[in-house]
C-alpha cells in the first residue's frame, strides 16, 4: 500500500502498540484479581495476578468455562452474578468462598457494552479479604473474650480482695506466733520469782507444822500470800491468753492501759539486757479499734527498738514512749537510740519479706503485720523517721 494511502502513520501504530503494552502491564501490575468473561461465560482476559491464583499462565485461561476453573462445577453457581448483572445492566457486589483458590473473595462484575449498547462480556475484579476477615474474626472472639472478662471482673476483683484478706489474716497470725514466743520467754522470767515465793512458804509451813509451830494466823497469812502470788500469775495467763483470742468486731479500749499491759510482756527483758525504757503517758485516751492487733503492732515496733540497740551495741541504750491524744484520737511515739535506718532503706521497711536481719532471727513481716493493722485494720497511720541518733514510729489512731 502506498505510504500516503495509509489510515494510520508507522508513528500512531507505535504509539497505539505502547498504549497497549502499558495497558497489559498496568492490568497485570493490580494485585486484585481481574479477568473478563463473555456472555458464556469463557474466560476473554485474565490479569498475572489472576493466572497466578489458578496456577498457570494467563493465555491457559483464554477459553476456558470460568466456573470450571474457579468453581470446578459444570455449570455457573446459583449464586453467580452474572446473571444479574445482565438483567439489570448494572455492576453487582457479592463475596464468595472460593475453595479453589483457597480464599474468600469480594468480587464486583461489571457490564462491558458494544457500541450498540448491547452487553457483551463482564468485568470481574475480586479481592482476596481472607485475612481481613480472619482479623475480624479474631477480633470479634477477643471482643467476646474481653466482655466476659468484663463482666466478671467485678466478681473476681472481690475473689481476689477477700483471698487477700484471708492471706493477711494468716500473716498476722504468723507473726503473732513469732511474738508468742518473745512473750513465753517472758513469762517464764515473770514465774521464776513468785514460784520460788511459794515454794519458800510452802516449805516453812512445812517445817513450822513439823515442829508443832505453827498458829492459825501463821497459817492464814501464808496462805493468804500464796493466793496473792497465785492470782498475779493467773493474770498474766488471761493476759497471754486475751492476746491470742479472736476478734470479730472493734471495740474501744484505754490506750496507755493496753500499751502498759503490752510493755509487762516485754519489759523484763529489756531490763536483762540493760535498756532503759521512758514512758511519758497521758492517761484515759479511749479509742477504738482491734486491742489485741493493736498490741502485736506495738510489741513489734518494741522489739525493733531492743534489736536496734542490742545490734549497735550502744552505752545507753534508751527507750522512749510518748501516749497523747484527744477524742477518740491518739497518737504513740516510740523512740530509740539505736543508730537510725539508712535513708535509702527507710522506704522499704514496711515491704512484707524486707529485713536487715540474719534469717534466723527476722523474716520481715514485723512492720509489715504492724502497718497492715493500724492502717488498713483500723484506718489509722503508722509512720517511721530518723530522729538525732535513732528512730521514731508514730502510731496514729
Ligand atoms: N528501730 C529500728 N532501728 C533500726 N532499724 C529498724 C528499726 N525497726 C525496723 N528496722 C529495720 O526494718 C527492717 C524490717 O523490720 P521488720 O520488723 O518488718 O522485720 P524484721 O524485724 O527484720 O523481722 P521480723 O519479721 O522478725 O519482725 C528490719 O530488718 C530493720 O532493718
Ligand atoms: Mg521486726
Amino acid at each position: 500500500m502506498p505510504k500516503e494511502e495509509s489510515s494510520i502513520s508507522l508513528e500512531e501504530q507505535e504509539k497505539i502498540i505502547h498504549a497497549k503494552q502499558e495497558w497489559t502491564h498496568t492490568f497485570d501490575a493490580v494485585s486484585d484479581l481481574i479477568f473478563i468473561v463473555d456472555n458464556d461465560l469463557n474466560f476473554v482476559r485474565v490479569n498475572r495476578s489472576m493466572a497466578e491464583h489458578c496456577g498457570c499462565r494467563p493465555n491457559e485461561l483464554v477459553g476456558r468455562k470460568c466456573y470450571e476453573v474457579m468453581h470446578g462445577t459444570k455449570c455457573a453457581p446459583v449464586e453467580c452474578l452474572h446473571a444479574k448483572v445482565i438483567e439489570l445492566r448494572e455492576p453487582q457486589t457479592a463475596e464468595f468462598v472460593v475453595e479453589k483458590l483457597k480464599g474468600i473473595f469480594e468480587v464486583t462484575m461489571s457490564p462491558m457494552f458494544n457500541t450498540d449498547g448491547q452487553i457483551t462480556a463482564t468485568v470481574h475484579v475480586a479481592r482476596d479479604i481472607s485475612e481481613k476477615r480472619r482479623q475480624e474474626k479474631l477480633l470479634a472472639k477477643q471482643q467476646k473474650q474481653l466482655e466476659e472478662i468484663n463482666s466478671t471482673l467485678e466478681s473476681r476483683i472481690t475473689e481476689a480482695v477477700a483471698e487477700m484478706r484471708k492471706k493477711d489474716d494468716i500473716l498476722i497470725q504468723q507473726s503473732r506466733l513469732t511474738a508468742m514466743g518473745e512473750m513465753i520467754s517472758n513469762i517464764a522470767h515473770q514465774w521464776r520469782q513468785p514460784l520460788n515465793n511459794i515454794g519458800l512458804i510452802v516449805q516453812n509451813l512445812q517445817l513450822a507444822f513439823k515442829s508443832n509451830d505453827l498458829s492459825v494466823e501463821e497459817m492464814d497469812e501464808d496462805i493468804a500470800e500464796v493466793m496473792k502470788v497465785l492470782q498475779q500469775i493467773s493474770e498474766t495467763i488471761d493476759d497471754f491468753r486475751n492476746f491470742f483470742s479472736y476478734e470479730e468486731k472493734m471495740s474501744s479500749f484505754i490506750v496507755n492501759e493496753l500499751i502498759s499491759r503490752s510493755l509487762s510482756f516485754v519489759e523484763p527483758s529489756l531490763k536483762r539486757k540493760g535498756i532503759l525504757l521512758e514512758l511519758d503517758e497521758q492517761p484515759d485516751i479511749v479509742v477504738n479499734g482491734y486491742p489485741n492487733e493493736y498490741m502485736q503492732a506495738f510489741l513489734n515496733i518494741m522489739l525493733n527498738a531492743r534489736d536496734a540497740l542490742l545490734d549497735h551495741q550502744v552505752t545507753k541504750p534508751l527507750i522512749s514512749i510518748r501516749i497523747s491524744g484527744e477524742k477518740g484520737r491518739s497518737i504513740i511515739t516510740v523512740r530509740d537510740n539505736g543508730g537510725g535506718i539508712d535513708e535509702d532503706i527507710l522506704p522499704k521497711i514496711f515491704d512484707p519479706y524486707f529485713t536487715t536481719k540474719h534469717q534466723s532471727t527476722g523474716v520481715g513481716l514485723g512492720l509489715y503485720m504492724a502497718k497492715m493493722i493500724v492502717e488498713k485494720k483500723m484506718h489509722g497511720s503508722l509512720e517511721a523517721l530518723n530522729v538525732e541518733d535513732g528512730v521514731e514510729f508514730k502510731i496514729e489512731i
